[in-house]
């Protein structure tokens, strides 16, 4: 029987933990550090000689990261590993998935070519699909979606009373509707506008139906949370109860969860696919399965 090996790039020992439990696989140790001008050093401290290796990378801040991604697993082959997969539970670099303006790098594609060069294949966890319907029209390795809804869906049963399941834009449509339907409660969204990183416009629907439910905001990422505060807000004064906000990536960008505390939030938790003060819905039950499915895929190809 092949051993499965799983190694974490700095940052993620914790997911790399549960995911390597729930496979019931080995540990492999990683020596890292940075150079006096910055350029990284890498050892795989053990064995991966014929080995199933998962590389897990929470990539909150991809640009100092990936560099390092893409050596570890060049390093990995060289050792003789048999295949080596990625888990980046955050996909990042989904977002640019146009040339908006002219001129513009269409970052995903490229990340893509980068990601689909250096593995065997990827699992993912709800990567922000807009423009794009799969990842297999960027990505050339098998690409593993890990929806999230389930988890959410179980949180919110157990935790909110009365729910509404609200999203911030229409994008959010495709998690928000799923979510709503397994926890067996409504659901709309607002529509939104965005003219700036930090500058949006939401228009809320007729929420008139759903006054005396608990609104829960889910999206799929809450970066700078003008996104989320602006909903938040705009809950309230349609006379709706203080929103939970529930977002699968946490990326937290600078000073995202004062803007949601001071917009009045009643509680912001997130999937535990970035590491962040808000985790408390494990989703990487589901990331082991659909490793197993990958590993035994890659085996017959
Ligand atoms: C956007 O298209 C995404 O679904 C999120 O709504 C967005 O990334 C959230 O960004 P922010 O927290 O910066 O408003």
């Amino acid at each position: 029987m092949t051993t499965c090996s799983v190694i974490s790039l700095p940052g993620a020992e914790a997911c790399a933990g549960l995911v390597a439990k729930k496979l019931e696989a080995a540990r492999c140790g990683l020596e890292s550090r940075r150079f006096p001008d910055g350029e990284i050093y890498l050892r795989v401290a053990d064995g991966v000689d014929g080995h199933e290796v998962v590389v897990v990378a929470q990539l909150r801040e991809p640009d100092p990261q990936v560099p390092g991604l893409i050596f570890l697993a060049d390093a990995l082959r060289e050792l003789g590993a048999a295949h080596v997969g990625l888990v980046a539970p955050y996909l990042p670099y989904m977002r640019q998935d146009t040339r908006f303006r002219d001129g513009e790098a269409v970052t995903s594609r490229s990340f893509a070519r980068l990601i689909s060069a250096a593995f065997d294949w990827l699992v993912t966890v709800d990567p922000h699909l807009h423009r794009y319907q799969a990842l297999d029209e960027v990505y050339r390795i098998p690409a593993a979606v890990v929806p999230s809804a389930p988890a959410v869906a179980a949180w919110v049963h157990q935790r909110v009373a009365k729910p509404v399941i609200v999203g911030p834009d229409e994008e959010s449509l495709q998690w928000v509707a799923e979510v709503a339907d397994l926890a067996g409660c409504p659901h709309t969204v607002m529509r939104k506008l965005r003219h700036g990183d930090r500058d949006i416009e939401q228009a809320l629907p007729d929420l008139q139906a759903l006054q005396g439910r608990t609104p829960v905001l889910v999206d799929d990422i809450i970066s700078t949370a003008h996104t989320m505060a602006g909903a938040v807000r705009g809950l309230r004064a349609a006379g709706l109860a203080p929103a939970v906000c529930v977002g699968v990536h946490a990326v937290f960008a600078a000073d995202a969860a004062a803007l949601l505390a001071e917009a009045g939030a009643a509680q912001v938790v997130s999937c535990n696919t970035l590491p962040h003060a808000s985790n408390a819905i494990d989703v990487t039950g589901a990331m082991a399965e659909a490793v197993r499915a990958q590993q035994q895929a890659a085996r017959y190809r």
